[in-house]
């Protein structure tokens, strides 16, 4: 597997940032913008404009998430050899570290997606799951980075 995934690993690796981008840039404009609207709008505005904004979440973000993923599948394998550098090497632990909080984001995306298809998204609900999203791919973000360096 390592082998047939070399030659293209730029373009994963270009994929993989880009949805990062397009994931962790959703999770800080909401957690940025639009819970500052709260401020300005009224309630009942503010939760149409959310629902409408979990709406528009929901028709692409799992396809960006999914690519998201795969492609650090295929950069586990190539950068790990398979599992070889899990548990022996320092990058090892680190890219371990990165994937079980990637996990993580996934059940609370999951989750959410899954509340707000079934009406069960409230304000409250809406605001800590993108602080918790926030705060978990701002440690990742870190680690994929400084896995390399430290
Ligand atoms: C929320 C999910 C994830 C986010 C936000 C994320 C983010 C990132 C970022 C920003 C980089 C640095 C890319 C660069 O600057 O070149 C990276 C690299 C990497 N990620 Fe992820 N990642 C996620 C999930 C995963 C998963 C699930 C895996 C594997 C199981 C994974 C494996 C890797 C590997 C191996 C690298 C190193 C790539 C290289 O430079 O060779 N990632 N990730």
């Amino acid at each position: 597997m390592t082998d047939m995934l070399a030659p293209y690993y730029p373009w994963i690796v270009l994929l993989h940032l880009a949805c990062a981008i397009v994931f962790v840039g959703a999770a800080a404009f909401e957690v940025f913008v639009l819970e500052g609207l709260h401020k300005v709008i009224d309630i009942a505005t503010m939760g149409r404009i959310e629902t409408a904004v979990m709406a528009r979440v929901r028709r692409f973000m799992p396809v960006v998430v999914l690519l998201l993923f795969l492609s650090g599948f295929a950069l586990f394998d190539l950068r790990c050899n398979g599992l070889q550098c899990l548990g022996s090497t320092r990058f090892g632990w680190f890219l371990l570290a990165k994937a079980i909080l990637a996990f993580g984001v996934l059940g609370v995306f999951v989750n959410a997606v899954w509340a707000g298809a079934h009406g069960r998204m409230n304000a409250c609900r809406f605001r800590y799951t993108h602080r918790i999203v926030l705060s978990l791919m701002a440690a990742i973000v870190f680690l994929a980075k400084t896995m390399f360096y430290l």
